[in-house]
Protein backbone atom coordinates (compact mmCIF):
# COMPACT_ATOMS: atom_id res chain seq x y z
CA UNK A 1 0.00 0.00 0.00
CA UNK A 2 1.11 3.16 -0.67
CA UNK A 3 0.10 5.24 2.39
CA UNK A 4 -0.85 8.91 0.59
CA UNK A 5 -3.71 9.44 2.19
CA UNK A 6 -4.31 13.27 2.69
CA UNK A 7 -7.49 14.32 4.35
CA UNK A 8 -7.88 17.07 2.12
CA UNK A 9 -9.39 16.93 -1.49
CA UNK A 10 -11.90 18.52 -3.46
CA UNK A 11 -15.67 17.83 -3.75
CA UNK A 12 -17.35 19.99 -6.50
CA UNK A 13 -15.25 22.50 -6.61
CA UNK A 14 -14.71 22.97 -3.04
CA UNK A 15 -11.88 22.06 -0.45
CA UNK A 16 -12.98 19.73 2.06
CA UNK A 17 -11.34 17.93 4.76
CA UNK A 18 -11.72 14.68 5.31
CA UNK A 19 -15.43 15.03 3.63
CA UNK A 20 -16.09 18.28 5.83
CA UNK A 21 -16.32 21.73 3.90
CA UNK A 22 -13.09 23.66 4.88
CA UNK A 23 -15.33 27.01 5.08
CA UNK A 24 -17.36 25.79 7.31
CA UNK A 25 -14.78 24.69 9.63
CA UNK A 26 -13.43 28.10 9.63
CA UNK A 27 -16.44 30.06 10.13
CA UNK A 28 -17.19 27.43 12.97
CA UNK A 29 -13.85 27.49 14.95
CA UNK A 30 -12.27 30.56 13.14
CA UNK A 31 -8.99 30.95 11.75
CA UNK A 32 -6.45 29.73 12.16
CA UNK A 33 -7.18 26.42 12.73
CA UNK A 34 -5.23 22.46 12.91
CA UNK A 35 -7.40 20.01 11.30
CA UNK A 36 -6.90 16.42 12.29
CA UNK A 37 -8.17 13.29 10.34
CA UNK A 38 -9.36 10.49 12.44
CA UNK A 39 -9.29 8.12 9.34
CA UNK A 40 -5.87 9.16 7.94
CA UNK A 41 -4.18 8.59 11.59
CA UNK A 42 -6.01 4.87 11.78
CA UNK A 43 -4.71 4.05 8.28
CA UNK A 44 -1.31 4.83 8.92
CA UNK A 45 -1.26 3.00 12.34
CA UNK A 46 -2.93 0.02 11.19
CA UNK A 47 -0.31 -0.59 8.05
CA UNK A 48 2.40 -0.30 10.74
CA UNK A 49 0.38 -2.64 12.86
CA UNK A 50 -0.11 -5.04 10.39
CA UNK A 51 3.15 -4.65 8.76
CA UNK A 52 4.39 -6.60 11.86
CA UNK A 53 2.37 -9.18 11.29
CA UNK A 54 2.75 -12.31 13.93
CA UNK A 55 6.11 -10.47 14.76
CA UNK A 56 6.61 -9.55 18.49
CA UNK A 57 6.47 -5.97 18.53
CA UNK A 58 5.39 -2.66 19.92
CA UNK A 59 4.63 0.71 18.98
CA UNK A 60 5.83 3.20 20.52
CA UNK A 61 3.49 6.58 19.44
CA UNK A 62 6.82 9.63 19.82
CA UNK A 63 4.40 11.93 21.28
CA UNK A 64 6.47 15.00 20.44
CA UNK A 65 5.20 14.88 17.04
CA UNK A 66 1.71 16.21 18.43
CA UNK A 67 0.98 15.65 22.03
CA UNK A 68 -2.66 16.79 21.87
CA UNK A 69 -4.59 15.06 24.84
CA UNK A 70 -7.53 13.78 21.91
CA UNK A 71 -4.47 12.50 19.22
CA UNK A 72 -3.04 10.47 22.13
CA UNK A 73 -6.46 9.31 23.29
CA UNK A 74 -7.29 7.81 20.11
CA UNK A 75 -4.02 6.20 19.47
CA UNK A 76 -4.62 4.46 22.96
CA UNK A 77 -7.59 3.06 22.20
CA UNK A 78 -6.06 1.75 18.63
CA UNK A 79 -2.89 0.48 20.97
CA UNK A 80 -0.90 2.29 20.90
CA UNK A 81 2.46 2.60 23.48
CA UNK A 82 4.33 5.96 23.56
CA UNK A 83 7.79 7.38 23.56
CA UNK A 84 8.08 10.29 25.57
CA UNK A 85 11.19 12.56 26.08
CA UNK A 86 9.54 14.80 29.03
CA UNK A 87 8.45 14.81 32.44
CA UNK A 88 5.50 17.20 30.36
CA UNK A 89 4.88 13.95 28.10
CA UNK A 90 4.86 11.64 30.93
CA UNK A 91 1.87 13.69 32.34
CA UNK A 92 -0.37 13.63 29.19
CA UNK A 93 -0.10 9.97 28.16
CA UNK A 94 -0.90 9.18 32.26
CA UNK A 95 -3.63 11.55 31.85
CA UNK A 96 -5.50 9.64 28.82
CA UNK A 97 -5.01 6.43 30.68
CA UNK A 98 -1.75 5.11 29.46
CA UNK A 99 -0.85 2.01 31.08
CA UNK A 100 2.98 3.42 32.26
CA UNK A 101 4.26 -0.30 31.40
CA UNK A 102 4.04 0.87 27.94
CA UNK A 103 5.86 3.77 28.02
CA UNK A 104 9.46 3.94 26.79
CA UNK A 105 11.21 7.58 27.96
CA UNK A 106 13.81 8.50 25.87
CA UNK A 107 15.87 11.88 25.72
CA UNK A 108 19.23 13.32 26.36
CA UNK A 109 18.57 15.40 28.96
CA UNK A 110 16.10 14.07 31.54
CA UNK A 111 16.37 15.78 34.78
CA UNK A 112 16.04 14.21 38.46
CA UNK A 113 12.67 15.19 38.68
CA UNK A 114 11.50 13.25 35.25
CA UNK A 115 13.52 10.31 36.39
CA UNK A 116 12.07 10.47 39.72
CA UNK A 117 8.33 10.73 38.14
CA UNK A 118 9.36 7.83 35.40
CA UNK A 119 10.63 5.54 38.77
CA UNK A 120 7.32 6.48 40.53
CA UNK A 121 4.69 5.97 37.68
CA UNK A 122 6.49 2.81 36.54
CA UNK A 123 7.60 3.33 33.11
CA UNK A 124 7.96 0.08 30.73
CA UNK A 125 11.53 1.12 29.68
CA UNK A 126 14.42 4.18 30.25
CA UNK A 127 16.32 4.47 27.44
CA UNK A 128 20.14 5.76 28.87
CA UNK A 129 22.21 7.80 26.58
CA UNK A 130 25.25 8.42 28.55
CA UNK A 131 27.22 7.25 31.97
CA UNK A 132 26.17 9.91 33.83
CA UNK A 133 22.57 8.98 33.20
CA UNK A 134 23.25 5.73 33.98
CA UNK A 135 24.79 6.46 37.44
CA UNK A 136 21.76 9.25 38.29
CA UNK A 137 19.34 6.41 37.48
CA UNK A 138 20.61 3.94 39.94
CA UNK A 139 21.15 5.93 42.72
CA UNK A 140 17.69 7.49 42.22
CA UNK A 141 16.20 4.31 41.93
CA UNK A 142 18.49 2.73 45.07
CA UNK A 143 17.16 5.40 46.73
CA UNK A 144 13.50 5.32 46.04
CA UNK A 145 13.28 1.79 46.34
CA UNK A 146 11.93 1.30 42.99
CA UNK A 147 13.10 -0.96 40.13
CA UNK A 148 13.56 -0.31 36.24
CA UNK A 149 13.97 -1.95 33.19
CA UNK A 150 16.40 0.66 30.88
CA UNK A 151 17.82 0.26 27.34
CA UNK A 152 20.82 2.06 26.36
CA UNK A 153 20.42 4.00 23.17
CA UNK A 154 23.40 3.52 21.40
CA UNK A 155 24.53 6.22 18.34
CA UNK A 156 25.08 3.31 15.32
CA UNK A 157 27.53 6.41 13.60
CA UNK A 158 25.51 5.81 10.42
CA UNK A 159 24.82 9.11 8.17
CA UNK A 160 20.44 9.09 7.86
CA UNK A 161 21.10 11.46 4.73
CA UNK A 162 18.41 13.94 6.68
CA UNK A 163 18.21 17.98 7.43
CA UNK A 164 21.26 18.56 9.85
CA UNK A 165 19.12 19.61 12.25
CA UNK A 166 17.11 16.42 12.45
CA UNK A 167 19.84 14.08 12.24
CA UNK A 168 20.72 12.50 15.55
CA UNK A 169 22.58 9.03 13.96
CA UNK A 170 25.87 10.69 13.78
CA UNK A 171 29.14 10.55 16.49
CA UNK A 172 29.19 14.34 16.59
CA UNK A 173 25.52 14.55 17.38
CA UNK A 174 24.71 15.04 20.96
CA UNK A 175 22.30 11.69 21.22
CA UNK A 176 23.09 8.22 22.35
CA UNK A 177 26.22 6.31 23.34
CA UNK A 178 28.68 5.32 20.81
CA UNK A 179 28.50 1.99 20.09
CA UNK A 180 31.92 0.91 21.46
CA UNK A 181 31.13 1.72 24.59
CA UNK A 182 28.23 0.32 25.00
CA UNK A 183 29.47 -2.89 25.98
CA UNK A 184 30.73 -0.93 29.06
CA UNK A 185 27.78 0.67 30.38
CA UNK A 186 25.37 -2.58 29.70
CA UNK A 187 28.53 -4.49 32.33
CA UNK A 188 27.44 -1.80 34.70
CA UNK A 189 23.81 -1.90 34.62
CA UNK A 190 24.63 -5.24 35.43
CA UNK A 191 26.43 -5.17 38.44
CA UNK A 192 24.04 -2.51 39.55
CA UNK A 193 21.25 -3.40 41.88
CA UNK A 194 18.19 -1.57 40.45
CA UNK A 195 18.11 -1.33 36.95
CA UNK A 196 17.80 -4.41 34.76
CA UNK A 197 19.12 -4.30 30.89
CA UNK A 198 16.06 -5.49 28.83
CA UNK A 199 16.79 -3.62 25.69
CA UNK A 200 19.08 -1.27 23.38
CA UNK A 201 17.32 1.35 21.31
CA UNK A 202 18.69 3.58 18.69
CA UNK A 203 17.41 6.59 16.70
CA UNK A 204 19.37 7.52 13.34
CA UNK A 205 17.29 10.44 12.79
CA UNK A 206 14.04 11.80 11.48
CA UNK A 207 11.86 12.51 8.14
CA UNK A 208 14.39 9.97 6.56
CA UNK A 209 13.48 8.83 3.07
CA UNK A 210 15.58 5.74 2.66
CA UNK A 211 16.03 2.29 4.06
CA UNK A 212 19.56 1.31 3.92
CA UNK A 213 21.02 3.49 6.53
CA UNK A 214 18.43 2.44 9.22
CA UNK A 215 18.88 -1.28 8.31
CA UNK A 216 22.63 -0.22 8.83
CA UNK A 217 22.02 0.87 11.99
CA UNK A 218 19.93 -2.20 13.22
CA UNK A 219 22.24 -4.51 11.87
CA UNK A 220 25.19 -2.76 14.01
CA UNK A 221 22.68 -3.09 17.13
CA UNK A 222 21.60 -6.99 16.70
CA UNK A 223 25.41 -7.22 16.67
CA UNK A 224 25.93 -5.42 19.80
CA UNK A 225 22.99 -7.78 21.66
CA UNK A 226 24.63 -11.15 20.23
CA UNK A 227 27.85 -9.73 21.64
CA UNK A 228 25.76 -8.93 25.13
CA UNK A 229 24.13 -12.54 25.01
CA UNK A 230 27.55 -13.75 24.76
CA UNK A 231 28.52 -11.59 28.24
CA UNK A 232 25.42 -13.30 29.96
CA UNK A 233 23.20 -9.74 29.28
CA UNK A 234 20.39 -10.85 27.41
CA UNK A 235 18.38 -8.22 26.15
CA UNK A 236 14.59 -8.96 24.71
CA UNK A 237 13.68 -6.35 23.02
CA UNK A 238 15.18 -3.87 20.04
CA UNK A 239 14.12 -0.38 19.46
CA UNK A 240 14.95 0.84 16.26
CA UNK A 241 13.49 4.23 17.06
CA UNK A 242 11.02 6.33 14.66
CA UNK A 243 11.90 8.27 11.75
CA UNK A 244 10.22 7.27 8.39
CA UNK A 245 9.67 10.28 6.49
CA UNK A 246 6.58 11.40 4.58
CA UNK A 247 6.28 12.93 0.99
CA UNK A 248 5.92 16.65 1.60
CA UNK A 249 6.63 17.78 -2.11
CA UNK A 250 8.84 15.36 -4.31
CA UNK A 251 9.97 12.80 -1.20
CA UNK A 252 9.49 9.52 -2.05
CA UNK A 253 10.10 7.63 1.14
CA UNK A 254 9.49 3.81 1.49
CA UNK A 255 6.19 2.93 2.46
CA UNK A 256 5.37 1.78 6.27
CA UNK A 257 5.17 -1.76 5.29
CA UNK A 258 8.28 -1.84 3.17
CA UNK A 259 10.46 -0.05 6.07
CA UNK A 260 8.92 -3.11 8.63
CA UNK A 261 9.45 -5.57 6.38
CA UNK A 262 13.35 -4.97 6.07
CA UNK A 263 13.53 -4.30 9.72
CA UNK A 264 12.38 -7.58 10.42
CA UNK A 265 14.43 -9.31 8.15
CA UNK A 266 17.37 -8.29 10.29
CA UNK A 267 16.05 -8.34 13.55
CA UNK A 268 16.30 -12.09 14.88
CA UNK A 269 12.78 -13.25 16.01
CA UNK A 270 14.02 -13.74 19.74
CA UNK A 271 13.88 -9.88 19.87
CA UNK A 272 10.42 -7.88 20.33
CA UNK A 273 11.23 -4.83 17.93
CA UNK A 274 10.22 -1.83 19.01
CA UNK A 275 9.59 1.61 17.19
CA UNK A 276 9.15 4.56 17.79
CA UNK A 277 7.21 6.84 15.12
CA UNK A 278 5.90 9.87 15.04
CA UNK A 279 5.91 12.09 11.82
CA UNK A 280 5.17 9.01 9.56
CA UNK A 281 1.96 8.02 11.84
CA UNK A 282 0.32 11.68 12.32
CA UNK A 283 1.95 14.06 9.74
CA UNK A 284 -0.31 13.42 6.80
CA UNK A 285 -3.03 13.53 9.33
CA UNK A 286 -3.12 17.65 10.23
CA UNK A 287 -4.06 20.33 7.68
CA UNK A 288 -3.38 24.07 8.87
CA UNK A 289 -6.61 26.78 7.44
CA UNK A 290 -5.57 30.27 7.18
CA UNK A 291 -7.28 33.29 6.06
CA UNK A 292 -5.69 35.45 3.46
CA UNK A 293 -5.56 38.65 5.67
CA UNK A 294 -3.62 40.88 2.80
CA UNK A 295 -2.17 40.47 -0.47
CA UNK A 296 0.64 42.87 -0.78
CA UNK A 297 2.30 43.86 -4.16
CA UNK A 298 5.93 45.14 -3.72
CA UNK A 299 8.19 46.07 -6.68
CA UNK A 300 10.26 42.64 -5.90
CA UNK A 301 7.61 40.35 -4.84
CA UNK A 302 4.17 39.81 -3.89
CA UNK A 303 3.02 38.48 -0.43
CA UNK A 304 0.20 36.69 1.04
CA UNK A 305 -0.22 37.53 4.46
CA UNK A 306 -1.91 35.10 6.27
CA UNK A 307 -3.40 35.13 9.97
CA UNK A 308 -0.80 31.61 10.51
CA UNK A 309 2.46 32.06 11.28
CA UNK A 310 5.32 30.55 12.16
CA UNK A 311 3.58 30.93 16.00
CA UNK A 312 1.44 27.62 14.03
CA UNK A 313 3.81 26.12 11.55
CA UNK A 314 7.78 26.73 12.71
CA UNK A 315 9.16 23.85 9.83
CA UNK A 316 9.79 26.58 7.10
CA UNK A 317 11.06 29.29 9.31
CA UNK A 318 13.51 26.72 10.62
CA UNK A 319 14.55 24.02 8.17
CA UNK A 320 12.89 25.69 5.15
CA UNK A 321 10.21 22.92 4.83
CA UNK A 322 7.96 22.77 2.02
CA UNK A 323 4.67 22.52 2.75
CA UNK A 324 1.65 22.40 -0.47
CA UNK A 325 -1.23 24.93 -0.10
CA UNK A 326 -4.08 24.43 -1.55
CA UNK A 327 -7.06 27.12 -2.23
CA UNK A 328 -10.20 27.03 -0.95
CA UNK A 329 -11.81 27.05 -4.58
CA UNK A 330 -10.46 24.20 -6.69
CA UNK A 331 -10.20 26.76 -9.83
CA UNK A 332 -10.69 30.33 -8.60
CA UNK A 333 -11.49 33.13 -10.51
CA UNK A 334 -9.01 34.77 -9.60
CA UNK A 335 -5.51 35.29 -12.03
CA UNK A 336 -2.68 33.16 -10.18
CA UNK A 337 -0.26 35.05 -8.64
CA UNK A 338 3.76 34.39 -8.07
CA UNK A 339 3.18 34.83 -4.31
CA UNK A 340 4.92 34.12 -0.56
CA UNK A 341 2.67 32.66 1.85
CA UNK A 342 3.79 35.00 5.14
CA UNK A 343 2.40 35.28 8.65
CA UNK A 344 1.84 38.68 10.38
CA UNK A 345 5.11 37.97 12.69
CA UNK A 346 7.77 40.18 12.91
CA UNK A 347 10.47 38.30 11.75
CA UNK A 348 11.21 37.84 7.73
CA UNK A 349 12.01 34.37 8.33
CA UNK A 350 8.14 34.48 9.43
CA UNK A 351 7.24 32.62 5.85
CA UNK A 352 5.29 29.54 5.36
CA UNK A 353 5.78 28.95 1.51
CA UNK A 354 8.00 30.72 -0.86
CA UNK A 355 7.68 30.90 -4.78
CA UNK A 356 4.78 29.77 -4.80
CA UNK A 357 1.82 30.35 -8.36
CA UNK A 358 -1.45 30.79 -6.55
CA UNK A 359 -4.92 32.53 -7.82
CA UNK A 360 -5.99 34.20 -4.04
CA UNK A 361 -7.41 37.31 -3.19
CA UNK A 362 -7.91 38.74 0.18
CA UNK A 363 -10.54 36.66 2.52
CA UNK A 364 -9.67 33.77 0.81
CA UNK A 365 -9.35 30.36 2.78
CA UNK A 366 -6.09 28.28 2.60
CA UNK A 367 -4.92 24.75 3.53
CA UNK A 368 -1.41 24.31 4.50
CA UNK A 369 -0.73 20.47 4.22
CA UNK A 370 0.99 17.82 5.95
CA UNK A 371 0.95 19.65 9.59
CA UNK A 372 -0.16 17.17 11.32
CA UNK A 373 3.77 16.37 12.92
CA UNK A 374 5.90 19.27 14.46
CA UNK A 375 3.03 21.77 13.93
CA UNK A 376 1.08 22.61 16.82
CA UNK A 377 3.61 21.26 19.20
CA UNK A 378 6.73 23.53 18.17
CA UNK A 379 3.98 27.05 19.02
CA UNK A 380 5.00 29.80 20.12
CA UNK A 381 3.20 32.74 21.57
CA UNK A 382 5.89 35.12 20.04
CA UNK A 383 4.58 38.27 19.13
CA UNK A 384 1.52 37.56 21.77
CA UNK A 385 -0.78 35.18 19.91
CA UNK A 386 -2.62 32.57 21.07
CA UNK A 387 -2.66 29.33 20.59
CA UNK A 388 -4.73 28.52 17.24
CA UNK A 389 -7.43 25.87 17.70
CA UNK A 390 -7.36 22.44 17.13
CA UNK A 391 -9.89 20.12 15.87
CA UNK A 392 -10.50 16.33 14.92
CA UNK A 393 -12.48 15.57 12.32
CA UNK A 394 -14.01 12.11 12.92
CA UNK A 395 -16.84 10.62 10.74
CA UNK A 396 -17.69 13.30 9.53
CA UNK A 397 -17.77 15.55 12.71
CA UNK A 398 -16.07 18.47 13.74
CA UNK A 399 -14.87 18.09 17.44
CA UNK A 400 -12.70 20.85 19.18
CA UNK A 401 -9.85 19.18 20.75
CA UNK A 402 -7.97 22.36 22.38
CA UNK A 403 -10.03 25.50 22.55
CA UNK A 404 -7.98 28.74 21.28
CA UNK A 405 -6.14 30.59 23.77
CA UNK A 406 -7.60 33.66 24.86
CA UNK A 407 -5.16 36.77 26.14
CA UNK A 408 -6.42 35.91 29.36
CA UNK A 409 -5.01 32.60 29.06
CA UNK A 410 -1.90 34.07 28.27
CA UNK A 411 -1.08 36.32 30.47
CA UNK A 412 -2.39 34.30 33.68
CA UNK A 413 0.95 32.93 35.00
CA UNK A 414 1.58 36.42 35.50
CA UNK A 415 -1.20 38.27 36.20
CA UNK A 416 -0.75 37.28 40.01
CA UNK A 417 2.86 37.70 40.40
CA UNK A 418 2.26 41.38 39.00
CA UNK A 419 4.80 43.35 40.50
CA UNK A 420 3.89 46.70 41.86
CA UNK A 421 5.91 49.44 42.94
N1 LIG B 1 12.38 8.60 18.70
C1 LIG B 1 13.32 9.50 19.05
C2 LIG B 1 14.35 9.14 20.03
C3 LIG B 1 13.31 10.77 18.43
O1 LIG B 1 14.26 11.65 18.74
C4 LIG B 1 12.30 11.09 17.48
C5 LIG B 1 12.25 12.40 16.85
C6 LIG B 1 11.33 10.11 17.18
C7 LIG B 1 11.41 8.88 17.81
C8 LIG B 1 10.23 10.34 16.20
O2 LIG B 1 10.71 10.61 14.93
P1 LIG B 1 9.70 10.69 13.68
O3 LIG B 1 9.11 9.31 13.46
O4 LIG B 1 8.64 11.68 14.00
O5 LIG B 1 10.57 11.13 12.59
N2 LIG B 1 10.87 18.95 14.48
C9 LIG B 1 11.44 18.17 13.41
C10 LIG B 1 11.53 16.71 13.77
C11 LIG B 1 12.31 16.43 15.03
C12 LIG B 1 12.35 14.97 15.38
C13 LIG B 1 12.98 14.74 16.70
N3 LIG B 1 13.04 13.38 17.12
C14 LIG B 1 10.62 18.40 12.15
O6 LIG B 1 9.67 19.17 12.19
O7 LIG B 1 10.94 17.87 11.09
Amino acid sequence: MNETLSPASYRNGKLVIDGVDALSIAEAFGTPVHCYSRAALEQRWRAYHEAFGSRRHQICYAVKANDNLSILKTLHDLGASFDIVSGGELSRVLAIGANPEQVVFSGVGKSHKEIEAALKAGVGCINIESDTELRRAESMASALDLDCDVAVRVNPDVDAGTHPYISTGLKENKFGVPISEALELYRTIHKGSRLRPVGIACHIGSQLTSIAPVVDAVANVVQLADRLAADGIEVTHIDVGGGLGISYHEETPPSIEELVTAICEVVPENYRIDMEPGRSLIGKSGVLLTTVEYIKRTAAKNFAIVDAAMTELLRPSLYQAWHDVMTYEASPDAPSLPVDIVGPVCESGDWLAQGRSLAIAEGDLLAILDSGAYGAVMSSNYNARPRAAEVLVDDRKVHLVRARQTAEDMMANEVEHLIEY
